[in-house]
């Protein structure tokens, strides 16, 4: 008799994590259900949307039978603690897609691994760290040896809208021979693909029963640029700024209208230094740095280099900073 086929479900699945996962599940063979309302966009080919709003009490009616597996990638409390209450009974191993952000940030000894503190967990979800960990929390006490939990690190590659990792080789290609604003200090950086993070969670996770944290590897910033620089054939000039230009120009880090993506303010030693040890010896990869950062800018070119963004400096703001820095020196 021909093996059952497995039966998945992807609590999501219509952004872009999620639909990976469901995408990886259906190139696997196993039969895919997302449930969402489809507002994010479509479920990959292959897969089964049912709608279905889980502000809604009626959410889950539409799902019928076992699930081999059940992967939830919200961030809300009342999302989690409904669909562990609706569903908790009729899975076999459940994956929660949950976050660094779950741990502490400020006193975290670099390289901290899964068992560092967690922050202060907030049932309401207005604080997204503090609602990973209480949904970490409460998926355990409910489904106890059939969870895994995977923490992701900052998530870079193809289709990221979040225009953080992609900014570097973008702005980069973008400037051609001219000038790019860069900050002074060296500092860490950790960012996972997107495919590498999706083959962890379709192939190894559903064999998991513990928290593993998935995050990229060990990149410093200036040593990411210079690779960018590559890839990108920028030949203009790295115009170094310091801690106390930026924040004249008011310019900011990490994400952010006039951010400079993936940089950390001064004194943040912890962030992007976790460990990946457990991810890797799990079986999780990093592909080449080049590699990703060559899709990525593919992926940055079709979306456009100088789109306005909500998440990174602009072209024309990076420039009249670089033109204030010129004038001050
Ligand atoms: N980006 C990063 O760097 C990063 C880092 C660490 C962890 N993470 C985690 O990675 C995951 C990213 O997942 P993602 O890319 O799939 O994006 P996402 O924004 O987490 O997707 C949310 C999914 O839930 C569905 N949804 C939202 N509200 C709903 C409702 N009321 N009823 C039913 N479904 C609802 C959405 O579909 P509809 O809108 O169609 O309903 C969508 O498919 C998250 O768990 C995030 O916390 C991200």
């Amino acid at each position: 008799m021909a093996d059952m086929q497995r039966r998945v479900l992807v609590l999501g699945g219509t952004r872009w994590l999620g639909r990976a996962i469901a995408e990886g599940h259906v190139e696997r063979g196993a039969e895919v259900t997302c449930l969402a309302r489809g507002a994010s966009g479509p479920v990959p080919e292959g897969a089964r949307l049912v709608v279905g709003d889980r502000d809604a009490d009626d959410a889950y009616r539409g799902l019928d039978g076992d699930w081999d597996e059940i992967v939830d990638v919200t961030r809300l409390p009342a999302h989690a603690r409904s669909a562990l209450d609706a569903l908790g009974d009729r899975a076999r191993h459940w994956t929660f897609v949950s976050s660094v952000s779950a741990q502490r940030l400020e006193g975290a000894p670099v390289g901290a691994d899964e068992d560092d503190e967690l922050v202060p967990e907030d049932e309401t979800g207005e604080d997204y760290g503090g609602a990973k960990a209480w949904i970490e929390r409460t998926a355990r006490e409910r489904l106890g040896e059939r969870l895994a939990i995977v923490r992701p690190g900052l998530i870079g590659g193809p289709g990221d809208e979040s225009d953080r990792f992609g900014y570097w080789v973008s702005r980069l290609a973008l400037a051609g021979d001219g000038p790019v604003l860069v900050p002074a200090r060296d500092m860490p950086t950790q960012t996972i693909d997107v495919r590498d993070l999706t083959a962890f969670l379709v192939d190894v996770a559903p064999m998991r029963r513990d928290v593993v944290n998935a995050v990229g590897a060990d990149d410093a910033l200036h040593a990411l640029i210079a690779a960018a620089r590559e890839v990108a054939g920028h030949t203009g000039e790295l115009v170094e700024a310091g801690d106390d230009d930026l924040e004249r120009l008011e310019i900011g880090s990490w994400a952010g209208p006039r951010a400079l993506p993936l940089v950390l303010p001064a004194g943040v030693a912890s962030h992007a230094q976790r460990s990946s040890a457990r991810y890797r010896a799990a079986g999780g990869e990093h592909r080449p740095r080049r590699a990703m950062l060559e899709d990525v800018l593919a992926d940055e070119r079709a979306r456009g280099l100088d789109r306005p963004s909500a998440h990174r400096l602009s072209r024309a703001d990076e420039l009249a900073a670089i033109d204030s820095l010129a004038s001050k020196a």
